[in-house]
């Protein structure tokens, strides 16, 4: 190839030359090679010039060409979609489900073969891939066609499409004048939902699962569309071949390998059952790590000649069998939709199913996430389910991976009952009757109620005592419902009151089931032991919306005393004004969470609950770190443009360590302003309102660390 002038050299108007010539040279040589057959460059040339291509176009995007070769692949697919009869049929497999059935079926062909219970007999194990069949016809070692399995007899052509799939070779070296390799065309777990993000963006259609997604993107009619979805491709099969591979499975899965495919690197030799068992065991243990979707283990007769011997059924092969894991997807009827509300009025639906086993474990509930996810939109007003809204009577897909919470994944139109209503979702709180408003931006619908709501009213008392909040021996979740239940503990105050309540009527307790003298007299110890509590714990155990534990305990931190935060609220009350600002500037606050915070300590009912609660308390000042002789003790801070020698974090870190508040803006009560370079308008700001300002350096020396 001549030397070519390079990229950087051309001017405007040579690059615009350049890439004329470059879509004619790419099209004709596309043309002769995939329609003709006859390629007139070499692969290496090829490349080199559509990397040259794409190296002008990123210098000059504005010059990129309708026709530009970057967003051609192959050619036009005469024959897409056309049918194809497969050389050899497409066969499936046998399904096994449990370990006897792999018994059996090693008896069997033993049996079939007329070979004694100890003789020798191997077979190979590896995972089932869940994805699509597709066989790969290659003659003089180049790829001609691509066929999706159909009924077995006859696929779909998607040659084109095929072609722009990596896994896949154009070219094999060493491979017999015709051969036929089978494998699954897949999607990784990663690439699938980076699809769906992009799906998302150009409010397409989302994917229900990766297969499908390899499935839709297989079988486009626009092969460009295929080149930009990620499909994998992992070889297993083949079909018409021929000259033998080799003599045994193994030993044909590595010679595809050698020519250049991807094969299953779980694939082991098992001698018997026991070992197949045993290899099973391990698969199911990688399942979820290996990052692609597998649906079972396929076991296989590794001697080729055995595997001639035993022949197939009308649609399976005798020499193998898949095993199947336990369904993770599976049918049933949605018997009713129920609405659970939770702590902070958040009204979720609940699918009250009929049994099913998913993945192993009875299903009856699933969660529906929210009134949109019902009505088959997403948070976006995207279409989910291609639209499709769930109703009650309806069948659904249920579905579980790991241990998350049933889902329910899809519906099946063709068996909706006719008189199935759309569900609609309540626009009160069921527990209370107040009005469930949805906010704006908020995907979930909310009880107003407050503290009024029983329902909110227990799942806080719940949170209250929960481990990271109050944590109080003896008194759970189980305990906190009965109480609730028997209008002894209404809200969190009632539990420092409980002895001077009930002490005397310890008999009631004690006659209760579960209690006695002794676990009464050690509740009373316990909550008695939580009357000092700290300042973070509490704050966290308050259940407000968006105030989880870490924020608790920054916030916490940052105000130190109890009262001092309370004072510090109400200044904020407004969400305006200095105080508002200085919760803001606190490194992890956002206004979210600040109005949040603002809100419940404003509102009239809720303050006044906490107040009851903290009357019985002794509020711990949030552990400042040991500051003595600390030059910064008590300064607000703040770090701001690119730190060199240490991450933010670290900084933040250090910095409170000799307990300095680190805020995150700039204000009238900011102490110091630490900027390192490309610092703009926090620094600016600082500068206006006279806040001594000092590079990273200089924060080095004051802390003594230079
Ligand atoms: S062997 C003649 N091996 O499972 C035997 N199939 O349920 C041909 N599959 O149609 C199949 N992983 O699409 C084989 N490692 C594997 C497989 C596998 C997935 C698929 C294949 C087949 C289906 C049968």
């Amino acid at each position: 190839m001549a030397e070519l002038p390079k990229v950087e050299a051309l001017s405007e108007a040579e690059a615009a030359e350049e890439l004329k010539r470059l879509a004619q040279v790419l099209a004709e040589a596309d043309t002769a090679y995939h329609t003709h057959d006859a390629p007139e460059i070499s692969d290496a040339e090829y490349d080199a010039l559509k990397a040259r291509n794409a190296e002008i176009e990123a210098r000059f995007p504005h010059l990129k060409r309708a026709d530009s070769p970057s967003e051609q692949v192959g050619a036009a697919p005469s024959e897409a979609f056309a049918k194809v009869t497969h050389a050899v049929r497409m066969m499936s497999l046998a399904n096994a489900f449990d370990d006897e059935e792999i018994t059996e079926f090693d008896a069997r062909i033993r049996r079939y073969l007329g070979l004694a219970d100890d003789a020798p007999l191997t077979y190979t194990a590896e995972p089932k891939i869940d994805g699509l069949s597709l066989s790969l016809r290659y003659e003089a070692g180049r790829l001609v066609q691509a066929a999706t399995r159909g009924d077995g007899a006859m696929g779909e052509n998607v040659t084109a499409n095929a072609r722009t799939i990596d896994d896949i070779p154009e070219r094999l070296d060493d491979a017999p004048d015709v051969l036929e390799v089978r494998g699954e065309v897949y999607m990784s777990h990663a690439d699938f939902e980076a699809l769906n993000a992009r799906q998302a963006e150009k409010a397409d259609k989302q994917f229900a699962n990766p297969r499908n997604a390899a499935a839709g993107s297989l079988r486009q009619l626009d092969p460009a569309i295929t080149a930009r979805r990620p499909l994998r491709f992992f070889a297993y099969a083949w079909g018409e071949v021929s000259a033998p591979l080799a003599e045994s499975q193994m030993g044909a899965i590595n010679r595809l390998s050698d020519m250049g495919f991807q094969t299953n690197p779980l694939t082991e030799l098992c001698d018997g059952p026991a070992e197949m068992l045993a290899q099973y065991a391990r698969i199911e243990q990688m399942r979820s790590e290996l990052g692609y979707d597998i649906d079972g283990v396929v076991y296989k007769v590794d001697d080729l000649a055995l595997q001639h011997r035993l022949g197939y059924r009308s649609t399976t092969p005798r020499w193998a069998i898949a095993h199947k894991f336990p369904a993770e997807l599976a049918w049933t009827r949605l018997e009713a939709i129920d609405i659970q509300v939770g702590r902070t009025g958040a009204l979720s639906p609940v699918a009250r199913l009929h049994p099913v086993t998913v993945g192993g474990v009875v299903v009856s509930n699933a969660t529906l996430h929210n009134e949109d996810y019902i009505a088959g939109r997403d948070a976006k007003g995207n279409p989910i389910r291609d639209g499709k809204d769930i109703r009650v009577d309806d069948w659904v897909q249920v579905y579980r991976a790991g241990d998350v919470i049933p889902k329910v994944a899809d519906v099946d139109l063709s068996k909706r009952p006719e008189d199935a209503e759309p569900y609609q979702f309540p626009q009160t709180c069921p527990e209370c009757g107040s009005e469930a408003i949805r906010e704006e931006g908020d995907a979930v619908r909310r009880c107003t109620g407050g503290l009024i709501c029983p329902a909110q009213a227990v799942e806080k008392l719940k949170h209250f005592v929960s481990r990271a909040a109050f944590d109080i021996e003896g008194l759970g979740a189980k305990q906190v419902e009965q109480f609730y239940r028997d209008g002894w503990i209404k809200e969190p105050a009632d539990i420092f009151t409980l002895e001077d309540r009930f002490g005397s009527g310890m008999k009631q307790l004690k006659n209760r089931e579960g209690w006695g003298e002794k676990s009464a007299k050690n509740l009373f110890q316990a909550i008695d032991k939580k009357r000092k509590i700290p300042f973070g714990r509490l704050l966290f155990a308050l259940g407000i919306r968006h105030v989880g534990e870490q924020a608790s305990l920054l916030i916490a931190r940052f105000y130190g005393d109890w009262d001092e935060f309370l004072a510090a609220m109400d200044a904020a009350a407004e969400c305006e004004g200095p105080e508002w600002e200085r919760l803001l500037g606190i490194d992890g606050v956002g206004t979210v969470m600040a109005r949040s915070l603002v809100t419940a300590f404003a509102q009239n009912e809720e303050r006044a609950s906490i107040d009851r609660l903290t009357a019985h308390l002794t509020v711990e000042a949030a552990a400042r770190p040991r500051t003595e002789g600390s030059p910064v003790a008590g300064k607000t801070v703040v770090f701001t443009g690119t730190l060199e020698k240490m991450t933010r974090a670290e900084a933040k870190a250090r910095a409170e360590a000799l307990g300095a508040k680190v805020s995150g803006s700039v204000s009238a009560k900011t102490d110091l302003v630490v900027a390192g370079p490309g610092a703009g308008s926090k620094a600016k700001k600082a500068a206006e309102l006279g806040v001594e300002t000092i590079d990273e350096d200089g924060w080095l020396r004051l802390i003594g660390d230079a």
